[in-house]
């Protein structure tokens, strides 16, 4: 299958977990890419595994910078000539309680994941307009967008921001030809399941509660191969009547209660 053809797609957060499996998978369709991420030589492994089959591009930045949205996109036009694709991947999470936390760690997960978000998707679809490319900006966003869990006030709200704004920038970008949807995964063994040296997705707590008592229905974690099979969808031409769409990727959990 080639889905991606002769497409041009920046990846952010593209260095690990489902922004690396993006990466790769597109390759495989036959997207050029333009990668970003803080860390150069997470970039590099991620450029090592797609080897010869695609043309890559690295942007090592962080997404909190105007600029670097401005040079990713310049990348993708001056080497590759066009943008067809944009997927919003870059976020972190830390858990703590909002009684307990200070504005400036608020500020810094807004800026990472809904500014972030908002600084590429600007500039990547004045290029789309510009040339008249017919985009898709795909935003990963989380299961924490729409449900509630303690510790996650700032995480949450911020995706719960990036679902809304997806919906806002369908109906400002539909007139464009330029689609946008998200994707919202539910556990997934990435680096971020990570903490203090703990995989979360190890823990007595998980085990017992999501996959002995199936609180996750398919009793697993999804791995980032299965989230980046959604990204794909949303960014190719099978999903061309889709749009504002926040499609949950979560093996079943939040379906039930
Ligand atoms: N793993 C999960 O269980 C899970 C669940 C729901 C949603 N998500 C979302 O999936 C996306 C990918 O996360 P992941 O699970 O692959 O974890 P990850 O930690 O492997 O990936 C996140 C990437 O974003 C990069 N990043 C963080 N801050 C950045 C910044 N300021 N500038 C540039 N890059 C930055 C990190 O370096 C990392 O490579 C995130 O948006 C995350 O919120 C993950």
């Amino acid at each position: 299958m080639s889905l991606l053809k002769d497409q041009v797609a920046i990846i952010t957060g593209a260095g690990t977990g489902i922004g690396a499996a993006t990466a790769v998978r597109f390759a495989r369709e036959g997207a050029s890419l333009v990668l970003v991420g803080r860390r150069r030589e997470k970039l590099d492994e991620v450029v090592a595994r797609i080897g010869q089959s695609a043309r890559v591009s690295v942007v090592p930045g962080d997404v909190r910078e105007q600029k670097v949205s401005e040079e990713a996109v310049r990348t993708a036009d001056e080497r590759f000539g066009r943008l067809d694709v944009l997927v919003n991947n870059a976020a972190f999470m830390r858990a703590v309680s909002f009684i307990e936390v200070d504005f400036d760690a608020w500020r810094q997960m807004l800026d990472v994941i809904l500014f972030g978000c908002v600084r590429f998707s600007r500039e990547a679809a004045r290029l789309m307009i510009a040339k008249g490319i017919a985009g898709r900006i795909v935003n990963v966003t989380s299961i924490h967008g729409t449900q509630a869990e303690a510790g996650a006030s700032s995480y949450g709200a911020a995706k719960a921001a990036v679902n809304q704004f997806t919906r806002c920038m369908t109906v400002e970008l539909a007139p464009h030809n330029i689609r946008t949807n998200a994707v919202a995964p539910g556990f997934v063994d990435t680096p971020m399941s990570w903490a203090d040296g703990v995989c979360e997705l190890e823990t007595e707590f998980f085990i017992e509660q999501y996959v002995r008592r199936r609180r996750i229905p398919m009793a697993r974690a999804g791995r980032p191969e299965e989230v980046a099979a959604a990204i794909l969808f949303l960014a190719s031409e099978e999903s061309s009547y889709v749009n504002g769409h926040v499609l949950t990727v979560d093996g079943g959990l939040t379906c039930a209660f």
